[in-house]
């Protein structure tokens, strides 16, 4: 194969080198032709057009290097390009490609499920489906609970985010103009407060409050809005995360899977941001002792490529043949690569790497907010920290421009972030990030943040 636009290696790099201010001419040209026959409806956060990326290191079509603070959305978990990852794809695609997993068998689907089964929460017997993203992750728990309970309502929470299909979609509430127009999604949601605590709903504080917000949960919801008997699910997500990176107070979702037992309702917990050693431990479910009835994950299961799976008490998913099933779900490929992800995370204790150098970081931006009255709250579990932007800490009010501001100075001088809920910041770095690395990009924020409030 030639030489590609951008290869060369990136490994040993310090820190972002820009060669030419982004987006340069070559990214500003190949936009251009993206926007003639792209969906507008991608967001686009910023002009990046990749070509090559290695461990936390992404370059762009210019030449630009970039510190990768996002991980595609906390997708590359061991890190760009692993080479153990490379390797299993490039092994499983010289054997077999595909032969497809609901009328015939291979051998990394099982593996895989066997693995997934053993890794997650409880120690009960579980079943797995899998499929090729989030959203179907998420559709597979909901058809679960149907069938089972012969159910339909479910209960979900507000600025919770779980996909864009219908039936995903209609548990999602980051924001309107995901749901604008989509009259046919999947009816009987109900929506409840999510433990946001810098925004308390009930305008209480933690702990005092006693947990006001599972609390109307089981004495409105349930006893004003819909029977108990009625509810198939609820969907949460352990730490809401394009809702903002919102970590919810230790009590919180075990108070949720009480009220789920004691109406036997199915706990679903929606880990595809949280998963694969994120928060610093395997699964944000682990932070509190947390056992879902059926845990749906995602997007760093095979380090990008497409996969999602719905694990599940194996009693709850006794259902027909033919009552859910898919054409590339368990892609050989696809599977050989998340073995080797989960091979990595366990081999290089990146649960552990996530804790520490999250830890650090989660620190320092503390301790940033102090002397930045633009930064209203900084919260987060192991590599999963949320900055939220004000424009005054009294009245809380959300700097969303200011902001936005910051991330395109950040991504001027080789820094990817992400936005997330009104005017927050998430900050998912690759589980591998040294703390020297921490430190390029912390110092690169600061830097950004002043120049940013200079032109407030
Ligand atoms: C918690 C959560 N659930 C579900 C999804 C949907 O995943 P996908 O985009 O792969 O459909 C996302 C995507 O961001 C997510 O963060």
């Amino acid at each position: 194969m030639g030489k590609r636009e951008g290869d060369g290696g990136l490994k040993n790099l310090k820190r972002p080198k820009i060669v030419v201010s982004p987006p340069g001419p070559k990214a500003k040209a190949f936009i251009e032709r993206d926007q003639a026959v792209t969906s507008p409806s991608l967001t686009r956060t910023a002009p990046l057009v990749g070509v090559e990326e290695e461990g936390v290191w992404v370059k762009d079509i210019d030449g630009n290097i970039f510190l990768d603070f996002s991980s595609g959305i906390a997708v590359t978990n061991v890190g760009h390009k692993h080479p153990q990852v490379v390797e299993a794809i490039k092994r499983q695609a010289e054997k077999l490609i595909f032969v497809n997993s609901c009328d015939f068998y291979t051998l990394p689907q099982v593996e895989l499920m066997e693995k997934l089964c053993e890794l997650t929460p409880g120690k009960f017997k579980k079943r797995v489906f899998l499929g090729n993203s989030g959203t179907e992750a998420v559709e597979c728990a909901l058809k679960i609970a149907q069938w089972q309970t012969r159910n339909y309502y479910v209960i979900a929470f507000i600025g919770g985010f779980h996909g864009r299909t219908m039936g995903s979609l209609a548990l999602t509430t980051t924001s309107v103009s995901a749901r604008r127009h989509f009259k046919g999604m999947m009816q009987g949601v109900y929506h409840v407060p999510y433990a946001y605590c810098y925004r308390c709903p009930f305008k209480q504080e933690y702990p005092s409050c006693g947990l006001a917000c599972v609390e109307f949960i089981e004495e409105i919801i349930l006893k004003k809005v819909v029977p108990p008997d009625d509810v198939a699910c609820m969907v949460v997500e352990p730490i809401q995360g394009a809702g903002g990176y919102i970590v919810p107070p230790d009590d919180y979702l075990p108070a949720l899977a009480k009220i789920c037992k004691r109406n036997n309702i199915i706990f679903v917990v929606d880990e595809v941001q949280t998963g694969f050693c994120r928060t610093g431990k395997w699964w944000a479910s682990d932070h509190v002792g947390i056992e879902p009835d059926v845990m749906v994950v995602s997007k760093a299961i095979a380090a990008g490529l497409p996969c999602g799976a719905a694990i599940a008490r194996a009693e709850l998913m006794d259902w027909d043949p033919n009552a859910h099933e898919n054409t590339l779900g368990g892609n050989p490929i696809i599977c050989e690569a998340a073995l080797a992800v989960l091979d990595i995370l366990k081999k290089e204790k990146l649960d552990q790497n996530a804790a520490k150098v999250g830890g650090y970081l989660l620190k320092r931006f503390k301790e940033l907010a102090e002397s930045h009255e633009s930064i209203g709250d900084v919260r987060g579990r192991g590599m999963m920290i949320g900055i939220e932007f004000v424009e005054d800490r009294r009245t809380k009010k959300p700097a969303k421009d200011f902001r936005n501001a910051l991330m395109e100075e950040a991504f001027k001088n080789g820094l990817i972030l992400l936005g997330a809920g009104v005017s927050s910041l998430r900050l998912a770095p690759p589980l591998i990030l040294t703390e020297e690395q921490a430190d390029v990009g912390f110092e690169i924020f600061e830097e950004s943040l002043k120049r940013v409030e200079k032109d407030r």
